[in-house]
């Protein structure tokens, strides 16, 4: 197991399990099996839809002895359509009840973007709100409070460009523990982490191997696939490992955390024993050359005709 200790004092686990994706039906037993497997952190989100089937799995793992409430980081998201100051609080309580939790380990806005209250998916400009309309540190202060009332241990951001962390922090009165961005070898996110690295702010990466599970219409032609990289199969070869361990254990060396996705019981395992796996300098210097810049998620659809969101990483 590895740790990162947050400004807060708090040791976030480095590998966690990630359930964008998970289906209703699976992802209760994937929170089952993580735990025995010996994961400590599961990533969740109320956008995710199935919350609630991870909490009474986290019921069932309490009640059979398997940890203890107190020995798991359990991460939450405020969807984009509850940044309004009235919705902030009630959508963490929300989750709260979903997830039949006391207090979350931490809370973090899933976009910077917002979205009207009774909209699910913003597709049309008038179903957003703009930033004016809805400012990022009026969000920001619920979250505040949201910790400061103990409901959270540690809050912190999500697909957040550096520009709007920059602009976070000058306002901010508790500045944000965890910046939970895409990251991995195609899309190594230098001048983020650097700064991340500088302020205290734990990277956690999405995406990590490649996300091939998103549906159609989210995806690209052409997609470049992380898991049959040239590049990174050589390295897994080499190690006698897998790829998907080899883009894991390449974030342990970044010193980021990051949320592989399954709901398979064997890559479950898989994916958390890459922190038996040791990659050399030269398979860093390898892995460097891949960046591209390149995104699974690029975001594109809160850029709708006579929205508010231009670009949202500001590039
Ligand atoms: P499954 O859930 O059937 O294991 P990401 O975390 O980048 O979103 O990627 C999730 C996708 O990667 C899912 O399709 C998941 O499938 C698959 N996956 C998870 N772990 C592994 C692994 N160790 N090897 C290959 N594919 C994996």
């Amino acid at each position: 197991m590895k740790f990162y200790t947050l400004k807060n004092d708090l040791n976030l686990p480095a590998i966690g399990l990630g359930t964008w994706k998970s289906e209703p039906g699976k992802v209760g037993n994937a929170v089952i099996e993580a735990i025995k497997a010996g994961y400590r952190h599961i990533d969740c989100a109320a956008v995710y839809g199935n919350e609630a089937e991870v909490g009474e799995a986290l019921k069932t793992a309490f009640a059979q002895g398997l940890v203890e409430r107190e020995d798991l980081w359990i991460t939450s998201k405020l969807w984009n359509n509850a940044h309004e100051s009235d919705k902030v609080l009630p959508a963490l309580q929300k989750t709260l009840a979903d997830l039949q939790l006391k207090y979350l380990d931490l809370y973090l806005i899933h976009w910077p973007v917002a979205f009207k209250a009774d909209v699910g998916f913003a597709s049309k400009a008038d179903e957003f709100l703009s930033p004016e309309e809805a400012p990022i540190i009026n969000t920001w202060k619920k979250m505040e409070e949201a910790y400061n009332k103990g409901l959270v241990k540690s809050i912190g951001v999500s697909n957040f460009s550096l520009k709007k962390l920059k602009d976070l922090l000058v306002d901010a009165t508790h500045p944000p523990e965890v910046n939970q961005v895409e990251l991995h070898p195609l899309l190594q996110q230098k001048e983020l982490l650097e700064f991340c690295d500088t302020n205290s702010i734990i990277l956690t990466g999405y995406s990590p191997l490649g996300s091939g599970d998103r549906s159609q219409d989210m995806k690209k032609e052409d997609e470049p696939s992380l898991l049959e990289n040239k590049v990174i199969t050589e390295i897994a070869k080499k190690h006698n490992c897998s790829p998907a361990q080899v883009l894991l254990a390449w974030h342990l060396s970044c010193g980021t955390a990051v949320i592989p996705k399954s709901t398979n019981p064997k890559r479950i395992k898989e994916n958390l024993e890459s922190y038996d796996v040791s990659l050399t300098n030269e398979d860093l210097l390898k892995i460097k050359s891949l960046d591209k810049g390149y995104r699974y998620v690029d975001a594109k659809f809160f850029e709708v005709p006579g929205g508010p969101y231009k670009n949202i990483y500001d590039e």
